[in-house]
Formats: structure tokens, C-alpha cells, sequence
């Protein structure tokens, strides 16, 4: 089989495809509250071109991972058709999706049904007023309803993913982390990243995985036995806590910034207009969907996908002086 390699040796078994640019909420560290200018729906590709392009990397190129985000997916007509198309496959993928929760609480069994294993749902305070002021939104409920939802219909293990902000919600972090436990969910946090659409990241700002650690010490927080492989998240068990499947609970950290993961990253990205993404931080793409729609070959449409990744760089740069934030915002991405 064809794989999707890199020129320092890593391999991309998992594929993250984003179905939509746009979202119910507007976080602020993602979203201006009046939106953005969204894609054009001719641009964004077609149920059944989403279907080929994943069959393509699932059959033919090794993708073993296909991770559904947005904006927010759930908001994407065909998402339970593009999940079931998906569980079709042979060798059939891991699906998950990462969403913000709203339409989880109703949607959590038929995605179920369509082969959907598991969800990430971000939640960044337990405050519904803290959380009509993060999102613009007054959707707190929502969220806490879809989160208990999908643990009833089995979508496990449930992740919380956590964005902390400095004077904004890094005081509640001991108390996400009860509110996970006590529900079985699995908490991580996330160190911000510059991905806004604003342009407003400020390291300065930025609550570092040191920090998030530190406030968590009354946890007594363990080494995690468990190798981490190529995931985001380092892990730590927490003493005293289990999760809904009866194993020791764990906390994660996704430290991007002060304890980047890019040596071993695994990850290829397709956005909801067709191009290939072979990085989170990409300043430049590949342009599937115009092969796919002047008519290429599975072949050709491999060969170019191959092309992209060999491309990608090192790492994320970040702390390079010559550092650029990519043009798309994280909603046009999918995180
Ligand atoms: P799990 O497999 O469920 O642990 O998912 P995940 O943590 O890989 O994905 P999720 O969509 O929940 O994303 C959590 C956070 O990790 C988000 O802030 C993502 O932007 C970030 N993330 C995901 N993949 C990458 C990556 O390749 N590089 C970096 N820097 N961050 C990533
Ligand atoms: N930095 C880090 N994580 C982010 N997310 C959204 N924007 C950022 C950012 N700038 C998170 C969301 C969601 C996941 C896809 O990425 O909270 O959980
Ligand atoms: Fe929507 Fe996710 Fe962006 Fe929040 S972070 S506005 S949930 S796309």
C-alpha cells in the first residue's frame, strides 16, 4: 500500500476533515461575534466527494484515523452519511468527531448507528454566564445536555477539550477537572494557539501547560503508564477517580506551544473546500478539489495528496522569529 510520508520519516495514519467553515458559537479566541465571511457552498465539497477523498486515503494510503471537525460538524447536512459512507470502508477507520456539543444530545445515537466511535466536545467553563460571554452565546445547557448524551449512547471514551485563558477561565481549572471526573468524562487542557481569526494571540497571554499543571498539583497527579504514541495529549492519572469504563481516570495536557508534539505528528488535514493541510500551521495547500472535479484518477488524486505531505515542515515554527500565522482561521482548519 501507498502511504502518506513526509521527508523526516513520519507517516499521516490519521486524517482530519473539515466539514464546515462555519459554527453556532463565536469563542472569542476563535471567532469575531459577527462571524466570518463564510465559503461559498459550490466551494465546499459535496457529500460524495468528501466520501471519495477519504475512501482514497483510507484504501489506498494508509489513513487508519478519520477525526470529523468544523467549525462545527454537526452542523454539516450529510454528517451522518459521510460517517456511515466511512464505516463502509475496508479496512474500516477509527471515526471520531470534535465538536462544541450543541445538537450532540439528538444527534449522539444516530451518529452511533452510523459507526461514529467516539466525541470530543469543548466546554470552557461550568459558568453559564462566563459562557455566554466566551462564545456569545447562550448555549451552556446545550452543551452539558449533548455531553451527557453521547456518554449514554456509548460514544466513549467522552473528551472534554478545554481552552485556558489568563484572567478569562484559569481559575476554574480544578473545578472542570471534578466536573469531568464525577461524569466520567475525559479533561483536556489545551494551551492556546495562534489560530484566531483576529490575529490576537499574545504568548504573553497564554496559559502554559507549566501553569495548568501547577494548579492542578492538589490532584496528586501520577506518571501515566500508558505510552502516549503520537497523540496531542500527555497524560496523567488521577489518583482516586475512575472513568466510565471502570480504568483509572486520566487528565490531558495538549501543550502545542511550550511542548510541541511535531516530531511525532501523524496527522493529514483536508478543510471543507478540498484542500490538503500538511500541517495545523500550513502557510501553503493542495488543491484536491480541483483535480477531483476536472476529473482525475484515484491515482493522480493520490500522487498529489503524497506531493503534499512530502512538503510538510519539521515543526510548527512558532517560536521562529520569521513565525507567520496561516491566512485560514482555525474554524477553516478544524483544529
Ligand atoms: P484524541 O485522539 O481524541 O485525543 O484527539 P485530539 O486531541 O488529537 O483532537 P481534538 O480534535 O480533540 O483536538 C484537541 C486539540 O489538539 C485542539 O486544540 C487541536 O487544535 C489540537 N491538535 C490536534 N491535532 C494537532 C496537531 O497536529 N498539532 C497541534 N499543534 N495541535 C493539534
Ligand atoms: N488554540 C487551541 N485550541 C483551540 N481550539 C479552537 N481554537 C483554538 C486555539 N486558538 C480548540 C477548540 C476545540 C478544538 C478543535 O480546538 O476548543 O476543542
Ligand atoms: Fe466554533 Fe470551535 Fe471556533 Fe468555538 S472554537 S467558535 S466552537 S469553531
Amino acid at each position: 500500500m501507498s502511504v502518506l510520508a513526509d521527508r523526516f520519516g513520519r507517516v499521516a495514519t490519521d486524517l482530519r476533515v473539515s466539514l464546515t467553515d462555519r459554527c453556532n458559537l463565536r469563542c472569542t479566541y476563535c471567532m469575531p461575534e459577527e462571524g466570518l465571511a463564510w465559503m461559498p457552498q459550490e466551494q465546499q465539497l459535496t457529500d460524495d466527494e468528501v466520501g471519495r477523498l477519504i475512501r482514497i486515503a483510507v484504501e489506498r494510503l494508509g489513513v487508519t484515523d478519520v477525526r470529523f471537525t468544523g467549525g462545527e460538524p454537526l452542523i454539516r447536512r450529510g454528517l451522518v452519511g459521510i460517517i456511515s459512507a466511512a464505516a463502509a470502508l475496508s479496512p474500516r477507520p477509527k471515526l471520531s468527531v470534535t465538536t462544541n456539543g450543541i445538537g450532540l444530545e439528538r444527534m449522539a445515537v444516530p451518529l452511533l448507528e452510523a459507526g461514529l466511535d467516539r466525541v470530543n466536545v469543548s466546554l470552557d467553563t461550568l459558568s453559564p454566564e462566563r459562557f455566554r460571554e466566551l462564545t456569545h452565546r447562550d448555549r451552556h445547557a446545550d452543551v452539558l445536555k449533548g455531553l451527557a448524551g453521547a456518554a449514554r449512547a456509548g460514544l466513549t471514551p467522552v473528551k472534554i477539550n478545554t481552552v485556558l485563558m489568563r484572567g478569562v477561565n484559569d481559575d476554574e481549572a480544578p473545578e472542570l477537572l471534578l466536573f469531568a471526573l464525577n461524569h466520567g468524562y475525559e479533561l483536556r487542557f489545551i494551551e492556546q494557539m495562534p489560530l484566531d481569526a483576529q490575529h490576537k494571540w499574545d504568548r504573553h497571554e497564554m496559559v502554559t501547560a507549566e501553569a495548568i499543571l501547577a494548579s492542578l498539583e492538589p490532584f496528586g497527579l501520577q506518571p501515566d503508564p500508558v505510552s502516549r504514541g503520537t497523540a496531542p495529549a500527555e497524560t496523567w492519572i488521577v489518583p482516586g477517580y475512575r472513568d466510565a469504563a471502570g480504568n483509572p481516570a486520566r487528565v490531558g495536557v495538549i501543550g502545542s506551544v511550550t511542548r510541541p508534539f511535531c516530531g511525532d505528528c501523524d496527522r493529514t488535514r483536508l478543510t471543507a473546500d478540498g484542500q490538503v493541510r500538511n500541517c495545523l500551521f500550513a502557510t501553503d495547500e493542495s488543491d484536491l478539489r480541483g483535480l477531483l472535479r476536472a476529473g482525475a484518477s484515484d491515482e493522480e488524486i493520490m500522487t498529489a495528496w503524497q506531493a503534499a505531505m512530502w512538503g510538510k515542515r519539521a515543526g510548527h515554527g512558532i517560536d521562529d522569529p520569521s513565525f507567520l500565522q496561516p491566512a485560514r482561521p482555525m474554524s477553516a482548519i478544524g483544529g
